[in-house]
């Protein structure tokens, strides 16, 4: 083994960042990423993170996730989630995240598409910077937290029953092994294996692919969510999202006669179909977004984000409506995992959007992500420190049953070698 840490964090989102500041100082972890630390799914959620709104909000807010995700939930974890939200959130405030807020101080909440009345914190329209960033830089102030970008894991180390580590290959491309008592995968879901999608192109789902190759469950990989509402554009790479928030602050869709054709709050799979279908009867590749109905001191105020970006594609929101066309945005399926984020490996844990814990079901509701992301991060974490079989009891672990293993793991660097000067081969 080349290295060893206590943990291993792969993916630098909202999960992976905040699961390694709920490990405790003592532990080293390494924290790896494909490319650079900001260029994460969490990076880009725009709308916000839900929050329960006292007890009378618990059955209303339980009923919205589980209807928009068609009652294929799990409830235990959906349970899990809203009773965590307080005690995450008050965290992020007090880690320095700012929520937008009325003049007299208290938190102001927005309204998306499915939700029965507004539970969404937000900060402008890049709630998810705000909390990426936040978390980002108190993981480069931790002594503990050793943050390899342009790091990609190429394998995790098992022998099929336990995961010891992983295989990971820096901007040089040479693969080396990093041995650890315990692997969080969150590496964000598989946006970057489509056309259209409003993820970065190097979120390729390849922990999921990993996962398969050592037969690590996985499940409702056919669980994709379509975002309805992205800016139309011909150029290619990232569709930029118009959050559904716009929409829940009173945003219209209409027709290519200007007409409205559906309700602009369905959950976002049946809103995807009402365009698709509306697109199929005009014949468009698109339908029209029109944020005037939210006014100029609100899109001022609350979409500065979403106004700057429509402005340099040529089009002015204070004026006029905006192409709009659903794109794929999220994944509910992933790495199986359970209310601790283990997978069913032993030493492996999966959180975030290549996890599914079946919070979802079969559709997200709009900003349960980043609330999941945390909930379920800080779980991982929980469980790695007090889980009944941790990975090293909450000591420092000891690392001679991997290091005894030490043939195999130099089989697994050849083969990784091998594959790579095959791929090298095959591009000459
Ligand atoms: C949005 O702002 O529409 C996206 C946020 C989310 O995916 O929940």
């Amino acid at each position: 083994m080349d290295e060893f840490f206590d943990v291993v964090i792969v993916g630098t989102g909202a999960a992976g960042l905040y699961c390694a500041l709920n490990l405790p100082e003592r532990m080293t972890v390494l924290i790896l990423t494909k490319q650079k630390a900001d260029e994460s799914d969490s990076f880009l959620a725009q709308g916000g993170i839900c929050m329960l709104r006292g007890e009378e909000d618990y059955a209303l807010y339980m009923e919205d996730t589980l209807r928009a995700g068609h009652y294929e939930n799990d409830r235990g974890a959906v349970d899990l989630m809203i009773r965590s939200s307080n005690s995450v959130i008050r965290d992020l405030v007090r880690r320095g995240v700012r929520f937008a807020r009325h003049g007299d101080g208290s938190l102001d909440f927005t309204r998306e598409g499915a939700h029965s009345r507004p539970r969404i914190l937000y900060h402008e329209d890049v709630t998810g910077r705000e909390i990426t960033q936040t978390l980002l830089e108190e993981v480069l102030r931790r002594d503990n937290l050793l943050l390899r970008e342009n790091t990609a894991m190429l394998d995790f180390i098992s022998d099929d029953a336990v995961c010891g580590g992983v295989v990971a290959a820096g901007p040089d491309g040479v693969p080396y092994t990093v041995g650890a008592g315990a692997v969080v995968l969150a590496c964000g879901g598989i946006g970057g294996l489509y056309r259209n999608s409003t993820n970065f192109p190097h979120i390729t789902g390849d922990a999921l692919a990993m996962a398969m190759r050592h037969k690590v469950a996985v499940e409702h990989l056919d669980y994709i969510q379509i975002h309805p509402t992205t800016l139309y554009s011909k150029k290619p790479g990232r569709r930029f999202l118009i959050s559904e928030s716009a929409r829940g602050e009173g945003a219209l869709l209409y027709d290519k006669n200007g007409q409205r054709f559906t309700d602009e709050l369905q959950p976002r799979d049946l809103l995807s179909q009402a365009i698709y279908r509306q697109m199929e009867r005009d014949g468009t590749d698109f339908v029209w977004e029109d944020l005037r109905p939210l006014g100029r001191e609100t899109l001022k105020v609350h979409f500065p984000n979403i106004c700057h970006h429509c402005q340099d594609e040529g089009f002015d929101v204070l004026h006029e409506p905006i192409p709009v066309v659903p794109a794929q945005h999220y994944f509910m399926g992933g790495i199986k995992v359970d209310l601790s984020s283990r997978t069913a490996m032993p030493g492996l844990y999966a959180c975030g959007e290549i996890s599914c814990n079946g919070v979802h079901g079969r559709n997200r509701l709009a900003s349960n992500s980043l609330l999941e992301s945390l909930v379920f991060a800080q779980r991982a974490a929980d469980d790695i420190l007090f889980g009944e079989t941790p990975a090293f009891g909450g000591k420092a672990p000891d690392l001679a049953p991997y290091r005894e293993q030490e043939p195999l793991f130099a089989a697994y660097r050849q083969e990784v070698r091998n594959a790579i000067e095959r791929m090298r081969k095959s591009h000459e």
